[in-house]
């Protein structure tokens, strides 16, 4: 009898690359793979990977070096490493001469492909570089077996690449241009998804705001792809993830505030607070523009959840550019935000730029910065006590149901006072707020 393999996958970065790994998954398992349980139990390790900031790829880089012994020890371990620090000029050939045991290399943009090229190295033993540069790159996603990590939870990607070229991000080299799924793919895709009973379904791209397509010959704009989504029937909740600000119009929050299946949740990253940061950032909005829209979703969607993203040490911020953002953070109030300070990143105009702000500037920003928005997230969730929110229940523990509000907030519910069950979506009221838990009763 043939000897059962196992692969073990680490995935860095956001959510496209857990989604991108769910494919990885799909591909493994219809070879005959089964997921391990540890690294050292696997007979394939996929390393996929993310380069949005140097962190993200000397944490990498050390995972990747700590495979070495593993590999000694087990004859035939094959290492593949993909993603979008693949896909950078020159990296393969840095990982490879780094790291000589890694068996295969392939970039962002070609995971469906992933299973001819296992196959390709299982047939030659040789060392397979299979990154293609963007340019080639064609979508292909139909057909691909995806192994969904949640039952409840799953994405779904409408496009890739980005057009933006914001003047600190590598996203737009590593992913290339803008390309948009075909409407009737998606549809199909999420017509199954429901059938499934999935409950929560993400609709992914780099920028959703700006996708188009068309359908029996008329033009689909994120809005109307949206809106036809939500008339599919069943119970479900319908999310997207990211918008761009200078492209989420009226039309798109028109059409989350009037469908029930639209999660009252918007990510929308500010990056900066200030103009000039803004200008140099490349971001094509201001900040006059970015809290005429705020003002517009909080007046016609009453309950939004708002969470950003935002960069402090922007080459050139100064003292007053950084209080502009405080001063932002505190008017729009959001639920939550990711701040990040800048990274250098190869090959960006902002690498370039003058008055690049020294780490010790940088490290004080963000502390100060995320102990104002803890305070403004405590506050927002205090106040919540009280009210009745409508929540999602995906664990039960012994004692507690765990469940999540639309922007993945724990609500625990004592399971004394309650009985429902996982996968349901219930009413339940907020009784109190309790380190960074609600708690709550149906
Ligand atoms: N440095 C720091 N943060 C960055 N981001 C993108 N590029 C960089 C960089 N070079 C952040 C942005 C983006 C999020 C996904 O990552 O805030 O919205
Ligand atoms: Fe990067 Fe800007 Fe594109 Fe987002 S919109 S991926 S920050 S270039």
């Amino acid at each position: 009898m043939k000897e059962q393999k196992y692969y073990y996958i680490s995935t860095y970065g956001c959510q496209m690359n857990v989604h991108e790994s769910e494919k990885l998954a799909g591909i493994l398992q219809q070879r005959g793979f089964l997921p391990a349980k540890e690294q050292k139990d696997a007979d394939i390790i996929v390393f996929n990977t993310c380069c949005i900031r140097e962190s993200a790829e000397q944490k990498i880089l050390g995972n990747i070096g700590a495979v070495k012994p593993l590999k000694k020890e087990k004859k035939g371990l094959i290492v593949a490493v993909c993603g979008c620090m693949s896909q950078q000029s020159k990296m393969a050939d840095f990982l490879k001469q780094k790291f000589p045991f890694i068996n295969i290399i392939f970039g962002a943009n070609n995971v469906e492909f992933f299973g001819k090229y296992l196959d390709t190295y299982l047939s030659q033993q040789k060392y397979q570089n299979m990154v293609i540069p963007n340019e080639d790159y064609i979508e292909n996603e139909n057909g691909v077996k995806i192994q969904r990590d949640s039952t409840m939870h799953a994405f779904v990607n409408i496009m890739y690449g980005c057009n933006n070229f914001c003047s600190y991000c590598i996203v737009p080299y590593v992913k290339g241009r803008e390309q948009s799924r075909k409407a009737s793919d998606i549809i199909t895709e999420v017509k199954e998804l429901v059938k499934m009973n999935y409950k929560v379904i993400t609709l992914l791209g780099q920028n959703v705001n700006s996708y188009h397509s068309s359908l029996d010959g008329k033009d689909v704009d994120f809005a109307d792809l949206m809106q036809i989504l939500c008339d599919i029937p069943g119970e479900f909740e319908l999310r997207f993830m990211s918008s761009h600000p200078k492209d989420l119009n009226s039309k798109v929050i028109d059409t989350i505030a009037k469908n029930s299946k639209v999660s009252k949740y918007i990510h929308l990253p500010v990056q900066s607070g200030s103009n000039e940061v803004l200008k140099r950032m490349n971001r094509n909005y201001t900040r006059e523009k970015y809290l005429g829209l705020i003002d517009e979703i909080k007046q016609k969607i009453p309950n939004v959840i708002l969470t950003t993203d935002i960069i402090v040490g922007f080459p050139g911020e100064t003292d007053q550019d950084y209080l502009d953002t405080v001063n932002l953070l505190k008017q729009v109030r959001y639920a939550n935000a990711f701040i990040f300070m800048y990274s250098k990143r190869k090959g960006t105009p902002a690498e370039k730029m003058e008055n690049q702000v020294p780490l010790e500037v940088k490290k004080q920003r963000i502390h100060d910065l995320l102990a104002i928005e803890h305070q403004i997230s405590d506050e927002i969730f205090t106040a919540l006590i009280n009210t009745t929110q409508r929540a999602l229940v995906e664990e039960e523990t012994d004692k507690f149901y765990i469940a999540k509000l639309q922007c993945g907030k724990v609500v625990k519910l004592s399971k004394h006072q309650v009985s429902t069950n996982v996968g349901s979506f219930i009413d339940v009221k907020i009784l109190d707020y309790k380190n960074g838990d609600l708690i709550a009763k149906i």
